[in-house]
């Protein structure tokens, strides 16, 4: 059994506690948040000790697993510290999204968990569902064949307005996690951004990829639009076939190519997934899982791998000294905001 904290009792670090309570691997230890009403509350509502100092909690109860769900600018700025006095207490950490809002710090919290030998996840949960699961058995199974083209969406309302990066930031490790598990590491990047009417910030975006592979791929992202209706779609095409991906979990059909049947995967009613929750459930699951089977901890992705024998001739985006900061050059930077491009990693 797997004793598990959660760090930042906001709605998603309670959302957290509450599957570490449900899952059969796990039990919840205590919960800590530097708002101490915040702290409370959830430690009252689950049972649990409350801290309001996350290196208190890890003294104290020493956990094996630690969620970081702290938040900060851009949704991403408070989620360092915590993860690496985590990881520095021994503990395999689930991190949210994004796991930071610069590359240098980020290559460290990795660093550290390979140092550690401690698995780092990263709660990109919107794949964690079984038509996505089907999707990429049609991709393995060679049902799309050579890939040509992607076509990723995602659309909510946020009217948060922080920098003039956050939607760009903060909605996307997501959309891009999803095109990535379909057609791998992505190694360029166009971005044209609009505002809405009333926003300060660039809350509607779309971006053109060029895939290692060679495919080509376009995002739509935006906080501008309320839910309610669909939020989410992902079409992979390939010589041999095409799959979309509606909601990530709520409907996966496949064209193949030259064929007019198509397969559809429809949520069940019985079984299926009840709602977007069920996709942290899902995500969180699976990281108690992995990590009681002992899975190897953190190794360096292909991309990272990749990107540092990149050519720098590609780059628009200086490759950051070994702690300092990443800058835009001041080519991107003058074309900054209305269009910029800089390599993915
Ligand atoms: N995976 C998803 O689908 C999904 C969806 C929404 C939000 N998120 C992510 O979840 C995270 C949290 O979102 P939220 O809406 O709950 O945010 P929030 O700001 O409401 O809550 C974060 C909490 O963390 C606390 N905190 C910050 N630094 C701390 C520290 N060092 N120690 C202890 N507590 C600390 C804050 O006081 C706050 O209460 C964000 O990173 C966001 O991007 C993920």
């Amino acid at each position: 059994m797997l004793r598990v904290a959660v760090i930042g009792c906001g709605p998603i670090g309670n959302r957290h506690a509450d599957i570490y309570v449900m899952d059969e691997r796990s039990e919840l230890v205590g919960v800590c948040d530097i708002l101490p009403e915040r702290a409370d509350a959830a430690a009252a509502r689950l049972g649990v000790p409350a801290f309001y100092d996350a290196q208190e909690m890890l003294d104290a109860l020493a956990p094996d697993l630690v969620s970081v769900a702290t938040g900060g600018v851009e949704y991403g700025s408070d989620h360092y510290e915590p993860t690496m006095q985590a990881l520095n207490a021994g503990c395999h950490v689930l991190c949210e999204k994004p796991i930071c809002n610069e590359i240098a710090p980020a290559e460290e919290m990795v660093a550290l968990a390979r140092e550690k030998g401690l698995c780092l996840g990263v709660d990109l949960n919107h794949r964690f569902t079984p038509a996505a699961r089907l999707a990429k058995r049609w991709v393995e199974e060679g049902r799309i064949g050579h890939q040509l083209f992607v076509n990723m969406a995602m659309w909510i309302g946020n009217p948060q307005e922080s920098s003039p990066w956050f939607m760009i930031k903060a909605l996307n490790p997501h959309t891009v996690d999803v095109m990535r598990y379909f057609a791998g590491d992505i190694e360029a990047v166009h971005v044209f951004a609009t505002k809405a009417p009333g926003r300060r910030i660039w809350s509607t975006m779309q971006m053109n990829a060029r895939f290692v592979s060679g495919a080509v791929g376009n995002l739509t992202a935006s906080y501008d639009i309320e839910r309610g209706h669909p939020m989410e779609r992902c079409e992979v095409a390939g010589v041999a076939g095409r799959f979309v991906l509606e909601d990530m979990w709520r409907e996966a059909t496949l064209y193949p190519a030259g064929d007019p049947q198509k397969i559809v995967y429809t949520n069940p009613v019985f079984g299926g997934y009840r709602d977007f929750v069920d996709t942290f459930i899902d995500r969180i699951h699976t990281f108690t899982r992995q990590v009681s089977e002992g899975v190897p901890a953190c190794r360096p992705s292909r991309s990272t791998a990749r990107a540092r024998t990149a050519s720098p001739r590609r780059r628009c985006w200086r490759r950051p000294s070994s702690r300092s900061r990443p800058r835009p050059s001041p080519t991107c930077a003058e074309r900054l905001p209305t269009s910029y491009c800089r390599c993915v990693r």
